[in-house]
């Protein structure tokens, strides 16, 4: 959500949050005018020890960890696709450990996640409201790593276990059953704890250096190793300009510093693109089922079930974006270049792409206005030329082909047509 909403406070007072809200502004006030000189980095956390990082990954990997037993974290998370991917399921949404049960959101890649920062209110100088920033997950519900992890495997649409007892138990059989007690103690008694620990691993892994590699084409470039070609240049330009495809406002990057830290290609924020309407997705047969993204989180230090946060999801990073079966949060698109088309053409021609007819299909009606229409490229009027052409648009999916890194490129999926595996 961002600046130009004139809605009340997304957060309320209660529990202090006024006292708390000014605190934070105060803060940000400070903080603010060093933002820039900060290291983007600054929750990196501090590394853990290799034998713990192994242990998270034969976790991570471990298929004996669902119900029933053939489901890791990898079926999901593949290594191949940069750890995203649908698990076999064509329909842009990932199948669980049982036939016919689909998770409602598409998955996210698994690298460079040790920059997200924790879900945060942020203050600009020019900005009415603050915005809201950071956090696991589509939504930001989860603050880390080790704490969300009960939730895949507990969820009946992906790992489906029954409680922390059942978990515990198949991580007491698993072939890291003798390491995970030589990193934890004999934390294999408490089913509670030995899932806090099977965390602990997990995040040691996905926050370790290989799960943020800085191999793409697009680091070489910036570190002043490599070329771009003529077309992936024009697409960088296109990618930055305020007046085409503005796509740094939220997906940022400083192209102009050798440090690839500082081009994440997300700030972390929440906007309101209303992506068509997933129909695939079982449970969307019920027309009143819509998924509200942030206003559906639930935290009490910094609650978010106003309205006004409804609908909005966390800006992706595109690191690696080539290399995904399905994109937006609910999947609905299988081809990158739709995306970029989307952008440029959603204001100009919506019913390209809401195939109901019914713009911004995807959001309830009381919702819609809060779809933002006032960003560059998709500030326009149906029936104007769109801010990006048809070689514009070439231009971009050529440049986010940089992105990928080295460990991906056979899997890249920049083409008119999708790659189909299995
Ligand atoms: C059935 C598919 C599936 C499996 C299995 C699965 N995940 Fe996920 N994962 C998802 C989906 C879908 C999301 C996005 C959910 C959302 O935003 O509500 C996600 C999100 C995440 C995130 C948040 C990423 C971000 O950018 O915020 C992490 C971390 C994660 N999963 C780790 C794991 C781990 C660790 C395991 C194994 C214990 C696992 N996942 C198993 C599908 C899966
Ligand atoms: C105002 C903020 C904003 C701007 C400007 C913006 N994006 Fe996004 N982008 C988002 C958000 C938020 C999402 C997730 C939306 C959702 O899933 O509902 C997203 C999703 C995406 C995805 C899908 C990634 C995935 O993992 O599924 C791609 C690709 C993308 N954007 C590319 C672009 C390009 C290219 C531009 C410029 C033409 C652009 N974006 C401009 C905020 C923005």
């Amino acid at each position: 959500m961002r600046r130009w909403w004139v809605n009340a406070l997304g957060y309320d007072p209660r529990g202090g949050g006024s006292a708390f809200a000014l605190a934070l502004v105060v803060l940000v006030t400070i903080v603010a005018p060093f933002a820039d000189a900060m290291p983007s980095s600054s929750r990196v956390p501090p590394r853990a020890n290799g034998s713990r990082i192994a242990l998270g990954r034969a976790i991570f990997f471990d298929p004996g960890l669902s119900e029933p037993p053939g489901t890791s974290c990898a079926s999901c998370h593949a290594p191949e696709r940069a750890f995203s991917g649908n698990h076999g399921s064509s329909i842009g949404v990932a199948q669980g450990s049982r036939p016919n049960h689909f998770a409602t959101r598409s998955t996210p890649s698994l690298l460079y996640l040790r920059y997200v920062p924790r879900f945060h209110f942020h203050q600009d100088d020019d900005a009415i409201q603050p915005s809201a920033v950071g956090g696991f997950f589509w939504d930001g519900r989860a603050d880390s790593i080790s704490e969300l992890v009960r939730q895949p495997l507990l969820n009946p649409d992906e790992m489906n276990n029954r409680d922390s007892a059942q978990i515990a138990q198949k991580v007491a059989g698993g072939g890291y059953a003798a390491d995970f007690r030589r990193e934890f103690g004999e934390v294999a008694n408490d089913p509670e704890a030995a899932v806090t620990a099977l965390g602990d691993a997990l995040e040691a892994f996905l926050t370790s250096d290989d799960m943020a590699p800085f191999s793409s084409k697009y680091d070489a470039y910036v570190r002043g190793d490599a070329k771009l070609t003529a077309l992936e240049a024009k697409g960088l330009k296109l990618f930055k300009d305020p007046d085409k495809g503005n796509c740094v406002s939220c997906h940022r990057i400083y192209d102009t510093s050798k440090n690839p830290e500082r081009s994440l290609f997300t700030d972390f924020g929440y906007d309101a693109v209303a992506a068509p309407r997933n129909r695939y997705i079982p449970a969307n047969a019920d027309p009143e089922r819509f998924d509200l993204g942030l206003c559906g989180r639930r935290n009490a230090r910094t609650p978010t079930e106003d309205d006004a946060w409804c609908v909005n999801f966390r800006t992706p990073s595109l690191r690696n974006v080539a290399v995904r079966q399905s994109f937006m949060h609910n999947g609905v698109f299988k081809r990158l270049r739709d995306v970029v088309a989307f952008y440029a053409t959603r204001a100009t021609n919506p019913m390209r792409w809401y195939e109901s007819g019914v713009r911004f299909e995807d959001v309830p009606v009381r919702y819609r206005g809060q779809v933002n229409v006032n960003a560059i490229p998709y500030n326009r009027r149906a029936g104007d030329d769109p801010a990006l052409t048809d070689a514009d648009v070439d231009a971009i999916v050529a440049f986010l082909g940089t992105l990928t890194d080295a460990a991906y490129r056979d899997q890249a999926n920049t083409g008119a047509r999708p790659v189909i595996r299995k």
